[in-house]
């Protein structure tokens, strides 16, 4: 049997997924302006746990209504988002896959445009060239945000699903006071990596007070962000952290797995890195770039405890499917508009989609 095929059971709740297959988060603006989930957006996540993904995550969801990222993104920052959410997390269930929620806030990178306000940050930041600055956060926006974040996993918890994935990656709010190119706070939030990481810190210690013991809490980080000021040495230095709170899993997002990072001489892919600074019993899930069988092994023998796919899963609803059989290799990009529509993507979706280079045929 191919190993991302067998099942896993998370050590501190026990919980098992019937294999180490991971849908990775995808915004895909599905759903609508008020953040309710809507019926397309429940569709694509629903056809992945049939087609046999052992862990379905969701796209990022923002815990505060001032935190939106995208267009059509749902919203977690409502009572009035629980209902979807509960048809949500059932139709991912109803197939036997694990249901994630993950949860951000998109921080200097929440467009004024979505929210009406001036992006929020861990300082002044600027948003790009014409486009002014973020604001720094007072003392009272951080514990609002860190309660919102407990409060989006409490419904995600009553909504029915089994956890929680904190987006600390990719330059949202968490990576942006995780980073010393956009947290330079003199107060406790600030100062040095210890200190830039206790924002994420408090988040972990609020949604576990929110939420039960049986509720799995990973957190996704990027192993290098240029885009916050973090090096390498910065995220092992959270991720030792990380290995200390009360988490179930960790997430390295790599964008291609061979990447590799350089630490005193040694240059090795940055799954392999991570691996070695997590205690042992805490798993760690690794994505980027894998298509094939062979990749998803490659992930493993590198020290990911889980596979992680995005694009591959856009494509094949059933990926896991193509590690069971082992006789063929899934399709790559490009993909006809049809091909998507087939596989449960909605027209937004599959516009959407054309922005990433090559991926839509047309
Ligand atoms: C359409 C699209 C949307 C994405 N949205 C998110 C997101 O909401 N949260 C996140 O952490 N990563 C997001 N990512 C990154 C993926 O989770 C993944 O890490 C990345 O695409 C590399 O994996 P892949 O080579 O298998 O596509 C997105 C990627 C794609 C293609």
């Amino acid at each position: 049997m191919h190993p991302s095929l067998e099942p896993y059971t998370f050590p501190r709740t026990g919980l098992t997924t019937p294999n180490r297959t991971v849908l990775a988060a995808m915004t895909n603006k599905q759903s609508y302006a008020d953040g309710r989930v809507s019926e397309d957006e429940i569709r694509w996540l629903e056809a992945r746990s049939k087609g046999g993904f052992g862990i379905v995550t969701t796209a990022a969801t923002h815990v505060l209504e001032d935190g939106q990222g995208w267009e059509g993104e749902f919203g977690t920052w409502s009572d009035q988002h629980l209902d979807g959410l509960g048809r949500l997390a059932s139709s991912i269930k109803r197939h036997g896959a694990i249901g994630l929620a993950q949860l951000f806030h998109g921080g200097m990178r929440a467009p004024e445009r979505l929210t009406g306000h001036q992006p929020k940050s861990a300082s002044i930041n600027s948003l790009g060239a014409g486009k002014g600055n973020s604001r720094a956060m007072t003392e009272e926006e951080i514990h609002e945000a860190i309660e919102a974040f407990g409060k989006a996993a409490k419904r995600c918890e009553q909504a029915g699903f089994h956890g929680v994935e904190l987006h600390g990656a990719h330059g949202y709010l968490i990576a942006q006071f995780l980073g010393a190119g956009t947290n330079k706070r003199t107060d406790a939030w600030g100062g040095d990596q210890t200190a830039r990481t206790r924002f994420l810190e408090a988040i972990v210690d609020e949604v576990r007070k929110c939420t039960t013991p049986n509720f799995l809490v990973g957190v996704r980080l990027s192993p290098e962000l240029d885009s916050c000021g973090m090096t390498l040495e910065d995220s092992l230095h959270t991720l030792r952290l990380c290995g200390s709170m009360a988490l179930d899993f960790l997430h390295v997002s790599c964008w291609d797995i061979e990447k590799t990072g350089a630490l005193n001489g040694d240059v090795r892919p940055f799954t392999s890195i991570f691996r070695e600074h997590l205690p042992s019993t805490m798993p760690l899930m690794t994505t980027g770039g894998i298509w094939t069988g062979d990749a998803a092994k490659r992930a493993m023998q590198q020290g990911g405890d889980f596979v992680g796919v995005a694009r591959a899963g856009i494509a094949h609803p059933n990926w896991p499917s193509y590690l069971a059989d082992g006789s063929e290799e899934p399709s790559r990009p490009p993909f006809t508009k049809e091909w998507l529509t087939d596989a449960s993507l909605n027209e937004t979706f599959i516009d959407y989609m054309r922005r990433w280079d090559g991926f839509v045929s047309d």
